[in-house]
């Protein structure tokens, strides 16, 4: 398994170009099962998910081409069942449910498991499609859908820890090919909805309300094939502007939507940095004193639970107390023992990490757990002292496009060791 090291302490400065949003790319390659005519994707980032998302769909028939980060899917015919040795690797494959029930009636996808930053329930999913008519069962190890016919109806997809993206995915990929309106109430508002609910209205479908918590769909019989380009990922835009942040310099983020990262922003903002918003840059120069702060993850455009770990890294190294609370994923601070192993000074209490802010970490052998938990490992280890070497980097190779690269373009220092 390859490893990263991390070599602390060299300052960041210039220009990194923020690559397309894995979790918009993920049910939008799913979205083109939908027709049987090419549907062309571009902006689409290379990474391990997005590469499992294609097999899936080469599995269950569509033929896939892929050039430099445009991926055209031509799904004639397909097959409606994806066994577990195929979905396994990875959770967002539940998004091919709702593409399957809604063009064949029919879906036989492997029931994902728990992950490590929590228990990763499809209730709402099940609940969505059940509106619909669909009948559900789990059956070896299997989610079974079955549907006589889809009529439009009105569910809510709220459920305890708020509303779910994945969930408003695939219940909006399934309405759209019912007859009627479909109605989601409490839907999921991030970017990624409304960047599927764009690409689904470009095939001709029938979606309005998306980016807000009311989404109404009217049902048409087919969609046609389409072009789109994913949108800018913020979380991988969100963890460039933390990295200039613990490093000091002057760092410029190009081709990002800063409107996509306002409560990124303010956080930093209240903790003292300078940030510039530009049209479609972002540039965040360092401060010798920030400020701890408090933070709560919320459905967007609330905090992202997939800051909150570099957020961790970051508050880490700054003087005083910060407080996290974790309220969507309330076990995902797998991240904590780590960067405790680093020397950060972290408690926990429930699902708020409490945080007396270091004068310097240091380096450290320490083990990727999950995406964004790597990330803030590779964060921490851009300021600690010595080296970090962060172990089981293909965690981290599921969502950062050449993030060692990006870094050393930037004037850190990072080795990556082939296993
Ligand atoms: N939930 C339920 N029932 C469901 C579905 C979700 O109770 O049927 C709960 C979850 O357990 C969680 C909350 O609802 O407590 C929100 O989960 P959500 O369904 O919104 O998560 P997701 O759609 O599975 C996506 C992202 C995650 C991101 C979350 C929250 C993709 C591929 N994944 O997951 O991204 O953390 O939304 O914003 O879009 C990551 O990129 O590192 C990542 C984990």
């Amino acid at each position: 398994m390859d490893k990263i090291l991390v070599h602390g302490g060299h300052p960041l400065n210039g220009t990194v170009r923020v690559s397309g949003s894995k979790n918009s790319a993920l049910p939008i390659l799913a979205a083109a099962l939908l027709t049987r005519q090419p549907c062309v994707i571009s902006n689409v980032p290379d990474l391990s998910d997005i590469n499992y998302m294609l097999q899936i769909l080469s599995h269950l028939g569509a033929h896939v081409e892929r050039a430099s980060g445009v991926v055209r899917i031509e799904a004639e015919k397909i097959k409606t069942e994806a066994p577990y040795d195929i979905v396994r690797k990875m959770r967002a494959s539940v998004c091919v449910l709702g593409p399957l029930l809604g063009r064949e009636r029919e879906a036989t996808v492997s029931l994902p498991g728990g992950c490590v930053i929590g228990d990763r329930p499809i209730d709402l999913h099940l609940k969505g499609f059940e509106a619909l008519g669909a009948v559900s069962r789990i059956e070896h190890g299997n989610v079974k859908l079955f549907a006589k016919e889809l009529r439009g109806a009105t569910v809510n997809l709220r459920g305890k820890q708020g509303p779910t993206v994945l969930g408003t995915d695939n219940v909006m990929m399934a309405a759209v090919l019912a007859e009627g309106t479909t109605v989601i109430e409490s839907a999921a508002a991030e970017p990624e909805v409304v960047d599927l609910a764009n690409f689904l209205n470009k095939m001709g479908a029938k979606i309005e309300g998306a980016g807000t918590r009311r989404i109404v769909i009217e049902g048409v019989p087919e969609l046609h094939g389409a072009e789109h380009e994913v949108i800018p990922d913020r979380i991988e835009a969100g963890t460039y502007l933390v990295a200039g942040a613990i490093m000091g310099g002057d760092v410029m983020l190009r081709r990002v939507d800063p409107t996509h990262l306002g409560a990124l922003i303010d956080a930093l903002r209240q903790s003292g940095y300078e940030i510039e918003i530009g049209k479609g840059t972002l540039r965040i120069k360092g401060h010798p004193s920030p400020t701890p702060v408090q933070l709560t993850t919320e459905p967007y455009p609330g905090f992202p639970t997939d800051m909150q770990a570099q957020m961790c890294a970051l508050l880490s190294q700054t003087s005083g107390i910060s407080v996290i609370s974790e309220t969507i994923f309330p076990q995902r601070f797998m991240h904590v023992s780590e960067l405790k192993r680093m020397g950060a000074d972290i408690s926990l209490d429930g699902h708020t990490a409490i945080i007396k802010g270091v004068e310097k970490m240091s380096g450290a052998p320490v083990m990727a757990s999950d995406l964004r938990a790597s990330a803030a490992l590779v964060l921490a280890g851009l300021r600690a002292d010595g080296v970090t070497e962060v172990n089981r980097v293909y965690h981290i190779d599921r969502g950062y496009e050449s993030i060692d690269e990006k870094l050393n373009q930037l004037g850190a220092r990072i080795e990556r060791m082939k296993a």
